[in-house]
């Protein structure tokens, strides 16, 4: 039977299914990439009939109207990440930050913080398969978990959405569903410069052949992927899978093979690329979709042999201590699955984590490496966490080493211009003897 058919009495509008929603209900979008559009429109049309709605959303990917001061007093925001499109409101005050809160918990923290226990989630999902199943496409990540822990759900049924194995949504389970083709959200990728190209090679060394690796967005992770293609057997276990992955997967390079936990495929919790990605995921048994209390639980990822996990960050300091959120003391991105990560290639046989940055900032104005941090800038990863730190002058290790090892390690590793006075702030500080 046409699915059509067998849920008819739930298929409506956009329109339709929104108008249901309340003034003082709170509302969980999915996961980034995987906002429906379709409905987020229909909602924020709705607005001057609503009062003091809680939107819970993740790195907002659109053009995010409804985080325009003209919605205060209609919305409320509480934001899991501040990533570009939020950065403003959230200075503007107009949005509160999740901060304090692993991310492989967050389903955990839906459903038991009351706050955040959400009356509807809206997702975006693929129309189902013959049993009924719909796949959360390119973000299962906490779209499953809200969807998991929301009194009711409107699901958007995009048949642009490609179809991934792993976790699936019955769309029985949907209150509302609404069928409405909207382009996806597509992320571009960033020729390296010299610079992150040289901090690409320095990581790529570190990464042994068998390794499974996670990497995140960006012109750095998408280098050192680049600069992996000599590598054999690799596998992913991996927050976000890239579209670099793919091209490791074309090569022959990620096989899988030799992976402890779910060998042959790459899991991730979101797939983030182009169209051409999407298309190569779409019902490819080596992808897996999971939600994020599964991906990023320190210790699945840890049950992967040579878990490899590379993330870049704002600055560290002369004790290792990585803030990769704050800016001048105040929130400019957010922990994602960082901390996860490094944790769970620590607790991996063979593990690495690996935290690459550039050397400075601000065409060398600001050094990157710092003594100590300013009063409000954050600690992301704590120096009992912290493995290898890698700059486009080289690479510090600084697991098991003794506080002056440390510093000495980050020392040299920092910009040129700078490393006078960090040695002689070390000092200062008695983390290097004054004699040295
Ligand atoms: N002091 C002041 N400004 C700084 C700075 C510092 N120490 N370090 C960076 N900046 C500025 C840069 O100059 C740049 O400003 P611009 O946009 O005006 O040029 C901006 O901050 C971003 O810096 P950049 O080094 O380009 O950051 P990025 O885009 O590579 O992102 C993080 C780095 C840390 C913000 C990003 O990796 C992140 O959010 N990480 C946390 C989450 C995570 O790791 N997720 C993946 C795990 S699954």
């Amino acid at each position: 039977m046409d699915w059509h058919e067998a849920y008819k009495e739930k298929i409506t509008t956009a329109a339709e299914a929104v108008s249901h929603i309340q003034s003082g209900d709170k509302v969980i979008f999915a996961d980034w990439i995987g906002e429906p559009p379709a409905l987020v429109e229909a909602l924020v049309q709705r607005y001057e009939e609503l009062e003091n709605v809680t939107i819970i959303h993740g790195m907002s990917p659109g053009p995010n109207k409804y985080l325009e001061e003209k919605y205060t007093g209609h919305f409320h925001h509480i934001s899991l990440f501040i990533g570009p499109n939020s950065r403003s409101a959230y200075l503007a005050g107009r949005v509160d930050y999740l901060g304090g809160t692993n991310f492989h918990n967050w389903p955990d923290m839906f459903a038991k913080n009351p706050d955040l226990n959400p009356h509807w989630a809206l997702i975006q999902v693929t129309p189902p398969d013959e049993n009924g199943m719909c796949s959360f496409g390119n973000t299962c990540c906490f779209t499953e978990p809200a969807a998991r822990t929301a009194k009711r759900i409107i699901a958007q049924v995009n048949p642009d959405m490609p179809f991934t194995g792993g976790r699936l949504f019955k769309l029985a389970d949907a209150d509302y569903i609404v069928e409405e083709r909207s382009p996806l959200y597509v992320i571009g990728r960033a020729e390296p410069s010299e610079k992150i190209q040289k901090i690409a090679d320095y990581c790529a060394s570190l990464v042994e052949d068998g390794a499974t690796i996670q990497l995140g967005i960006g012109a750095l992770p998408d280098a050192i992927a680049r600069n992996l293609m000599n590598k054999k057997d690799l596998g992913v276990h991996s927050e976000t899978l890239t579209e670099a992955m793919m091209e490791l997967v074309q090569a022959g390079v990620i096989t899988n093979k030799k992976k402890t936990i779910n060998p042959g495929v790459c899991i991730g919790a979101q797939a983030a690329g182009s169209l051409e990605f999407y298309k190569f995921i779409d019902h490819n048994p080596m992808f897996q979709m999971q939600p994020v209390d599964y991906v990023n639980d320190p210790y699945i990822i840890g049950q992967n042999y040579k878990q490899t996990s590379i993330n870049s960050c704002l600055e560290v300091d002369l004790q290792g201590q990585v803030n990769s959120e704050t800016v001048n003391g105040r929130q400019y991105s957010g922990i994602g699955g960082q901390l996860d990560h490094v944790r769970g290639a620590q607790i991996s046989e063979g593990g690495k984590s690996i935290i690459a940055l550039n050397s400075t900032a601000k065409n060398d104005t600001i050094s990157k490496i710092v003594p100590y941090f300013q009063p409000g800038n954050i600690t992301t990863v704590s120096r009992y966490d912290v493995d290898y730190i890698v700059t486009e002058y080289g690479i510090a290790e600084l697991r098991y080493k003794t506080v002056r090892q440390r510093a000495e390690a980050l020392i040299a590793i920092a910009h040129p211009k700078y490393r006078d006075s960090l040695l002689a702030k070390a000092k200062e500080m008695g983390l290097i003897p004054v004699t040295a």
